[in-house]
């Protein structure tokens, strides 16, 4: 596990969320929701008409930063997350990307390595440029107890929605690239894990605290695919990011790995690992690195059925964390069909336990 010294930002250094991520353990746990700005909130709704496409909301800081503060006026989380989107990569690589309502991203596909030899880093910076600009502005606007993370996705989930042109359900696109040319396949992973360390890097420049790579595709491959593709490029990720910010918090979201995530947990030098809902507690903490912080895991479900189920499901994973640095947190995102009363109830009960 790496760690880092309390004395790189003793300015930031007092936010209970970096305090966890550095390995202690703060009661209550501080709390974030993955997607806690979204649909579900009806200000996020307002946004976003306003700005147009979802692309214009990411783009545009004015918008960016106001969505990205609108759940922590309204909750107070521990954490506030960058509003953006893990398809900003390869936007910037020159890929045509669009997020269609009711359907969600629309890429023109890559299959092959000649078509993955037209994407390139050229435009990358210019494109992303705005992001950078809403971290700034961000880092400026929070206050000294509110965390600030950045993000993308991994290397391999990205992979999957280039090559697939959007959302899948077989992951035969990328799967017949990748086995069937894996050397074409590897060319476009390093293209990613270059634009990734880049994107990151300027994230940590521009002022987040820490970083959260979304590998939210990590469960489709077979083992010995799994370290080609999931692992060694999200540790040459981390490796990269830390030659440039050797002290930031990275975590880790490898979703639907099962029974690799203490083998992704140890070889790819995160800091911390979120874990899915179906991750069963006892199991990680016997078998995660010991010491090493996790995020987790309530399923996003429990935000629709509300009342005693959640509140019984909260006291459980409290619970089975308690010997660890815990961060509370989702197994997923928030789903947009949430009550966002609901999200209340449900810091009111993490809290009032203490
Ligand atoms: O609040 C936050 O967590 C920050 C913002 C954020 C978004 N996407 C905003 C978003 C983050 C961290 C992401 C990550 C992301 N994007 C992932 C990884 C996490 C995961 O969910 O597994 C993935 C796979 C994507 C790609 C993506 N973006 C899809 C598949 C979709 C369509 C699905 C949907 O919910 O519509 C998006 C669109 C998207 N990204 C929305 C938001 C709020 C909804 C867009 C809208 O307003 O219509």
């Amino acid at each position: 596990m790496v760690s880092y010294s309390p004395e790189w930002n003793s300015h930031s250094m007092a936010k209970p969320f970096l305090r966890v991520l550095s390995g202690e353990r703060h009661d209550p746990p501080p709390i974030w929701l993955m997607r806690q700005a979204g649909r579900y909130l009806p200000e996020y709704r307002q946004s976003r008409k306003r700005a147009g496409g979802f692309l214009d909301l990411c783009y545009t800081p004015d918008f960016a930063v106001e969505v990205t503060l609108q759940p922590i006026e309204r909750y107070g989380f521990d954490a506030a997350i960058l509003f953006s989107d893990i398809l900003v990569v390869p936007d910037g690589l020159g890929q045509d990307v669009s997020f269609i309502e009711g359907t969600g991203p629309v890429l023109t596909p890559v299959r092959d390595v000649d078509q993955a030899g037209m994407l390139s880093m050229a435009g990358f910076d210019e494109v992303l440029a705005p992001v950078y600009e809403t971290v700034r502005r961000l880092a400026r606007e929070l206050g000294d107890e509110t965390a600030l993370i950045g993000f993308s996705g991994a290397p391999w989930t990205v992979a999957c929605y280039m090559v697939e042109g959007g959302i899948t359900r077989d992951f035969h696109a990328v799967k017949s690239f990748s086995y069937g040319d894996p050397e074409g396949f590897e060319k476009l992973i390093d293209l990613l894990v270059e634009a990734t360390i880049r994107h990151l890097s300027a994230q940590a420049a521009a002022g987040v605290d820490a970083l959260q790579i979304f590998e939210s595709h990590a469960g489709v491959l077979p083992a010995t695919e799994f370290k080609t593709w999931v692992i060694d490029p999200v540790r040459r990720v981390v490796e990269g990011v830390r030659a440039n910010w050797p002290e930031i918090p990275i975590i880790g979201f490898p979703r639907g790995a099962g029974p690799m995530y203490p083998v992704f947990a140890e070889e790819t030098g995160l800091t911390a690992v979120s874990l899915d809902v179906s991750v069963p507690l006892d199991w990680a903490m016997a078998n995660l690195p010991s010491g090493m912080p996790v995020q987790g895991n309530i399923d996003p479900a429990y935000l629709l059925s509300g009342g005693d189920g959640m509140a019984r499901s909260v006291d459980r994973i409290v619970e089975a964390c308690r010997d660890r640095p815990h961060i509370f947190n989702l197994g997923h995102g928030v789903d947009k069909n949430t009550d966002p009363e609901t999200v209340a109830q449900l810091i009111g009960c993490l809290r009032k336990k203490y």
